[in-house]
C-alpha cells in the first residue's frame, strides 16, 4: 500500500511539472528553411493508414492543413472528433539516422514545445530536427533525425523548421 501511494505521489507530481503548459491555442505546421525549394511552404496533414493511425505527410494547400495544439508538452491534432490524436516518434534505438513521426489516437509522447518560433521536440530525446522525404505515400513525408547520427541526406530529402501558424478564432 505505501509502494503504491508512493508511485500516485510520483504520478502527481509528474503532472504538476511546472514547465507543463496548456494552450488550446491552434496552429497550422508550415516548413521553412528547405534546401529544396519544393519543401518549403508546405503544411502537415494527417493520412490515415489504419485503425488509430497515421503518417504526417506535406501539403500545399493551407485550406486542408491540420490544426494542431500542445497540451503541456504533448502536441495534439485535431481531427474534428473527441478523441486526442498525438504526436508519437520513432524510438532511435536502431542505429537510424532519421524515425519516423505518427499521429495516432491516444496522448502521444512528451517533450514537444515552440523554440525560437520553431516547432520542436526533445533534444534529450535525441531530437536533432525535421526531415521531410518524398517516401512511400508518393508525397512528401515527416520525418525527424537524430543528432546522435547525423544523416547524409539523400537528394529525395531536405532538413525543414516548422514554423507554428496561428489560427484566428
Ligand atoms: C492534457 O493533459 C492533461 C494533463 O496531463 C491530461 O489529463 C489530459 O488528458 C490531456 N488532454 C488531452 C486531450 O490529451
Amino acid at each position: 500500500m505505501r509502494f503504491l501511494s508512493v508511485i500516485a505521489l510520483l504520478a502527481a507530481t509528474a503532472v504538476a511539472n511546472p514547465v507543463a503548459r496548456s494552450t488550446k491555442k491552434e496552429f497550422h505546421l508550415k516548413t521553412t528553411g528547405a534546401a529544396k525549394a519544393d519543401f518549403n511552404d508546405l503544411f502537415v496533414i494527417t493520412y490515415h493508414t489504419g485503425a488509430g493511425t497515421n503518417d504526417a505527410l506535406l501539403e500545399n494547400k493551407g485550406s486542408i492543413a491540420t490544426p494542431f495544439y500542445l497540451n503541456g508538452t504533448t502536441a495534439l491534432a485535431n481531427l474534428g472528433n473527441v478523441f486526442p490524436w498525438g504526436f508519437e516518434m520513432g524510438g532511435d534505438s536502431n542505429y537510424a539516422s532519421w524515425e519516423s513521426v505518427q499521429i495516432n489516437a491516444g496522448g502521444g509522447v512528451d517533450g514537444f514545445s515552440i523554440k525560437d518560433g520553431n516547432f520542436v521536440w526533445s533534444e534529450e530525446e535525441g531530437f536533432g530536427g525535421w526531415l521531410v522525404c518524398d517516401w512511400y505515400h508518393n508525397a512528401p513525408q515527416l520525418f525527424w533525425w537524430d543528432k546522435y547520427y547525423p544523416p547524409t541526406i539523400p537528394c529525395s530529402c531536405s532538413k525543414v523548421d516548422l514554423k507554428p501558424i496561428y489560427l484566428t478564432q
